[in-house]
């Protein structure tokens, strides 16, 4: 049983030991039983208040106590090996990646599809996939390029962090900062799903403007964990991503060792069915905006460096109108997940833990079933059953791996192929 805490970005105090938690100022001469201050700062010092975020750890050791960082070269798929070549304009898709091997843990486990932007420029974002099944016993992961958006597509996971232990399954999210590190258990004794990796402006939740006060993604859906942590001296190996590679070091301690804290950086979970889903009840359909969970702005107002966005199950009832998703070219770039069920754009190809690309001004929609039974469908109201697919958007163009340039999906673009022409009169 893990308790957890509501809100998103909320300022919380948690102590996993009664007294350890300083009262009234943040960094005492003396912590309380010679605990350790340290502050994590996921924002600058002089970030704007409502934008501000950061949390004191009241921890065993200091994060600063480690030897020299070295190359990590056995997650050989987990790489932003995006080459230099050419960007071709070419829509991608991909079917789920293979089952872990034995032995593969959440980061051996993790190959990299998707990278845009540098992480050294504080912008872009990076997609992953994972299949792991191995738990993380003696090492940890942390992430210094990013907060990474866990979403679990098969197996539950454990994330044991320095703020505490957040239970996650599929149809959830799970949100850690960057620089908070954690490891992964599997209580199914699997796991597959997607990272979304932000380099850019934290995620928030989306202003909601005419909406009003409610909807979308409310904030008290948002779940931390309380304070807790492990007493383990034993040997630990600490992997580390930085400025797109991976680096470790070992510990003859688990770092996971923070009594106390308090703040507003925070990781966080989220379960997609709690998504208030909006939508027309008139005719034609807002724009997908209207699905976003999180959202991390760029410098540009209303040009997101990142979209998470959701497509649960709804009704549809819209008059007059083609219902699924209509032909598109977009100044921003999608890549999209399934998580369970079919999306209703495409009637099959896309399979749960596959994954898509269409980048900017790339012309895509329907495929050429879905347009069709939507163009004859008698328009009922409809419920869409049984489906969680989602987007991660982004103003910068996707650049694929070299693993995914690799393993894409032959031929994509026929699922567009034989649209009928129009006829004049
Ligand atoms: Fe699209």
């Amino acid at each position: 049983m893990i308790d957890y805490v509501s809100g998103f970005g909320n300022h919380f105090s948690s102590e996993a030991v009664p007294g350890a938690l300083p009262i009234g100022r943040n960094s005492p001469q003396r912590p309380p039983f010679g605990l350790y201050a340290e502050q994590l700062s996921g924002t600058a010092f002089t970030a704007p208040r409502h934008e501000n975020r950061r949390t004191w750890l009241y921890r065993l050791r200091p994060t600063a106590e480690h030897p020299p960082f070295i190359r990590y070269e056995q997650a050989t798929r987990f790489t932003r090996d995006v080459g230099n070549a050419l960007l071709a304009p070419n829509r991608l898709r991909w079917n789920p990646i293979a089952d872990a091997l034995p032995g593969t843990d959440l980061i051996d486990g993790i190959t990299t599809m998707l990278a845009n932007r540098d992480p050294a420029d504080l912008e872009g974002v990076a997609i992953h996939l994972y299949a792991a099944t191995l738990e993380m016993t003696d090492r940890v992961f942390m992430n210094a390029d990013g907060e990474m958006l866990f979403v679990p597509q098969a197996g539950r996971l454990e994330l044991l962090t320095e703020l505490g232990r957040i239970e996650v399954a599929p149809g959830q999210i799970a949100l850690v900062p960057r620089g908070v590190r954690f490891r992964a258990l599997l209580p199914n004794g699997y796991a597959r799903g997607y990272v979304c990796e932000n380099h850019g402006a934290l995620f928030r939740l989306p202003d909601l403007g005419p909406i009003g006060a409610n909807g979308l993604a409310n904030p008290r859906d948002f779940e931390t964990p309380i304070a807790w942590f492990e007493d383990r001296d034993i040997p630990t190996q600490v992997v580390q991503k930085f400025m797109g590679a991976l680096w470790t070091t070992e510990l003859d301690h688990s770092p996971l060792d923070v009594v106390a804290w308090h703040g507003n950086l925070t990781p966080c979970r989220y379960d997609m069915a709690r998504f208030n889903t909006i939508n027309t009840v008139s005719f034609d359909h807002p724009d997908p905006s209207i699905f976003t969970v999180l959202t991390s702005p760029s410098d540009v107002p209303g040009r997101a460096n990142a979209d998470f966005v959701v497509f649960p199950p709804r009704w549809m009832v819209a008059e007059d109108t083609f219902r699924p998703p209509w032909f598109h070219r977009n100044v921003m770039s999608e890549a999209m997940g399934l998580i369970t069920g079919a999306y209703d754009a495409k009637a099959e190809g896309f399979a749960p833990g596959g994954l898509s690309l269409h980048n900017l001004m790339a012309g895509h929609g329907p495929d050429l079933d879905s347009w069709q039974g939507a163009s004859d469908a008698e328009l009922k109201p409809r419920r869409i059953e049984g489906t969680m697919a989602f987007m991660l958007e982004s103003c910068w163009p996707y650049r694929p791996t070299a693993y995914a340039l690799e393993h894409g999906q032959p031929d994509y673009d026929a699922v567009w192929a034989d649209f009928p022409k129009a006829t004049l009169p």
